[in-house]
């Protein structure tokens, strides 16, 4: 295997951490990039079922080294229950094969309170934040407040920017958002707490992902979310606050761009959404109940209804666009089994205007009509099938066509959650 990235190509949800969990088998190092604990990648291996949130899915491999990167904003705590919950199940989360960032920055519980209390004070305008502090730690990040996993050396520091960061979140949380203040001592003591737990995990990510690319071994960098929650290209303003998009990979773990040579990204037969934003396929009918009813389509983080509806390949296109798209994997097909009839948006139409790209202007996506191809359904179990061949002739039809529409080529169709559950194209 190449070094290779995966991106998620719709707005979250693809599947990406069952496919990272297969590719890792042939690969040496897992790096996670961006994003935070707002992520929920599902690892399915023999019926079991992992979830992971900070920690990348390449750990239930043994001996995989797995990284996480300075793009990544990462909650201490959640990383420590994560670390116990998987150690309890018997995988081996010591710093030998764990490493953090020095630079990666640290989500507080103020960004937490910070998040939820925007959250409730919005009348109309809720983005649906998965309310885990993302977008408050990644501000800190970029008005250059934030604190840094490297900062927990040093505990001096860590209560001085604690101490500063409150006398503003404070005025905010309490003359702004009539929420409960944070006392700075109680903040950085239970940090400090734990602390000494976080620090053995400090690691030059860029030096060890260099250093493995050079000795010949295979990188494979696992991106969260999904590229239309991108901050830039995505459905702004309702989107996450990190870059999602394949070239994000190199700047979230400290490699040149020429390092990354595969670009896959995870695709679902169909689309969903969580929070809110436009979604031009989204089905409010008795197909987007079936969608979410047999694709289980409930969030792996804050266990919300996922929004349901066709697959869209304006959508897969742009991503095949934004991020250099060398292959797809196509995740849950076997989800669209007993649907008689198929629909693929193929293109839009806005303003009078066939268009083949999602419109450039804010919000203009929830402004397009989607122009539907139908495909004939198929009725046959598959979740058994594992070459492409053994697929029934309108799958193997379906999945032609999302290639013929994007210009992508399929090299992974995915036919059920467990790791072997997997066709290699
Ligand atoms: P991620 O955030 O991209 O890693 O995706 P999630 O884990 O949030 O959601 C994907 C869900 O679909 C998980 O419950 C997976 O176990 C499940 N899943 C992944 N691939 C398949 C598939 O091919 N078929 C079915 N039925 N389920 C799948
Ligand atoms: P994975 O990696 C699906 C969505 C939230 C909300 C918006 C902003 O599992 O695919 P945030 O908490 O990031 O500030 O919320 O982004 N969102 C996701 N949706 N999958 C995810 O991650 C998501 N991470 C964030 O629902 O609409
Ligand atoms: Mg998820």
């Amino acid at each position: 295997m190449a070094n290779t990235v995966i991106i998620g190509a719709q707005w979250g949800d693809e599947g990406k951490g069952k496919i990272v969990d297969m590719l890792s088998a042939g690969s040496d190092v897992v790096v996670r990039f961006q994003g935070g604990n707002n992520a929920g990648h599902t690892i399915e291996v023999n019926g079991k079922q992992t979830i992971l949130h900070t920690i990348p899915s390449g750990i239930l491999h043994p001996g995989k080294l797995c990284l996480i990167g300075n793009g990544v904003v990462l909650d201490p705590f959640v990383f420590l229950e994560e670390v116990d919950s998987l150690t309890a199940n018997g995988v081996d989360t010591s710093p030998r094969r764990l490493g953090i960032s020095y630079k990666t920055h640290l989500i507080m519980p103020y960004h937490i309170a910070l998040d939820k209390a925007r959250e409730a004070y919005k009348a109309g305008g809720k983005i649906g934040t998965t309310g885990r502090g993302i977008g408050p730690c990644y501000e800190d990040k970029a008005a250059r407040v934030g604190l840094r996993a490297c900062d927990l050396l040093n505990p001096d520091l860590v209560r001085a920017k604690i101490s500063r960061a409150l006398e503003e979140k404070n005025f905010l949380l309490k003359d702004m958002y009539k929420a409960e203040p944070l006392d700075p001592k109680e903040v950085a003591d239970q940090i400090l707490a734990v602390a000494g737990r976080i620090t053995p995990y400090l690691t030059d990510v860029s030096g060890a992902i260099m250093e493995s690319a050079l000795i010949g071994k295979d990188v494979l960098w696992e991106g969260a979310q999904g590229v239309h929650l991108d901050l830039d290209h995505g459905t702004y303003p309702f989107v996450t606050s990190s870059n999602t998009v394949s070239g994000c990979a190199a700047i979230g773990s400290g490699v040149g761009p020429k390092t990354l040579t595969e670009i896959v990204g995870i695709a679902k037969a169909y689309t969903t959404r969580v929070g809110a934003g436009p979604f031009p396929t989204e089905l409010d009918d008795d197909t987007g109940a079936f969608l979410r009813q047999q694709g289980h389509e409930f969030g792996a983080t804050t266990g919300r209804p996922r929004r349901c509806g066709w697959l869209d390949a304006v959508v897969l296109r742009e991503s095949a666009r934004l991020c250099g798209l060398t292959q797809f994997a196509l995740t849950k097909i076997d989800v669209l089994r007993n649907i008689p009839v198929l629909k693929i948006c193929v293109d839009y139409k806005y303003k009078e205007q066939r268009i083949e790209y999602p419109p450039q202007e804010e919000n203009a996506l929830a402004e397009v009509t989607p122009i539907y191809e139908e495909l004939p359904g198929f009725t046959e179990d598959i979740s058994h099938c594992r070459h492409f061949e053994a697929l029934p002739y309108n799958v193997q039809k379906y999945i032609q066509r999302i290639e013929a529409l994007t210009g992508v080529r399929i090299s992974y169709v995915s036919v059920g959650p467990d790791r072997d559950q997997t066709i290699t194209v």
